[in-house]
């Protein structure tokens, strides 16, 4: 009983890393050009805040997707199954995903530096979006037991 109490709550865990993540990443995208337009130091400083929390809001992400994403692999056989390749694919996108979050947020910082910043991180985040997305279809393919669907 404990135990699915705690595979239910690692399961929770795991979506809520992922809502965050992804709509952290989301909002961020729709941000940053309206901070380009703004220009000046409010643009700017607009940009610094909204990097400095979303690296925040990345940091609390990647800790509760891997923790609960790790947890889940070995606590629900997922490492042992059918479905183990498929699963491993999706880790390492997911791994990817979280290093472009953080490439994101510090690029988004030096944009946000006066004269000689970078651009901002616009088509690092729609990729980081794109991979999430195929991250998460590959989760709930699993999750749904879909992977083994139609198996004898
Ligand atoms: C971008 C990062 C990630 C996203 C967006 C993501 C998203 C998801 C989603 C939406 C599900 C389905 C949950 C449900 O149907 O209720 C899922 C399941 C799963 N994820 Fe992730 N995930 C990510 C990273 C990871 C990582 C890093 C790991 C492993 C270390 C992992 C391991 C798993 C496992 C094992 C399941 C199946 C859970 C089960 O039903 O037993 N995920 N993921």
């Amino acid at each position: 009983m404990l135990r699915e109490v705690v595979d239910y709550l690692m399961l929770v865990a795991h979506v809520v890393g992922a809502v965050l993540g992804l709509g952290g990443a989301a909002y961020l995208l729709m941000l940053l050009p309206a901070a380009v337009k703004l220009g000046g130091e409010p643009g700017r400083q607009l940009m610094a805040q909204a990097a400095a929390r979303f690296k925040t809001l990345g940091i609390a992400a990647t800790w509760l997707l891997l923790l609960s994403g790790g947890h889940l692999t070995f606590a629900r056989g997922h490492f042992a199954s059918d479905h183990a390749l498929l699963l491993g694919v999706k880790i390492i996108l997911a791994i990817a995903v979280i290093g472009m979050w953080h490439a994101s947020s510090a690029q988004a910082e030096r944009a946000a530096q006066a004269e000689g910043g970078t651009e901002p991180p616009l088509r690092l985040l729609r990729i980081s979006l794109l991979l999430a997305f195929v991250a998460l279809a590959i989760g709930t393919w699993i999750s749904t037991g879909f992977a083994e669907a139609g198996r004898p």
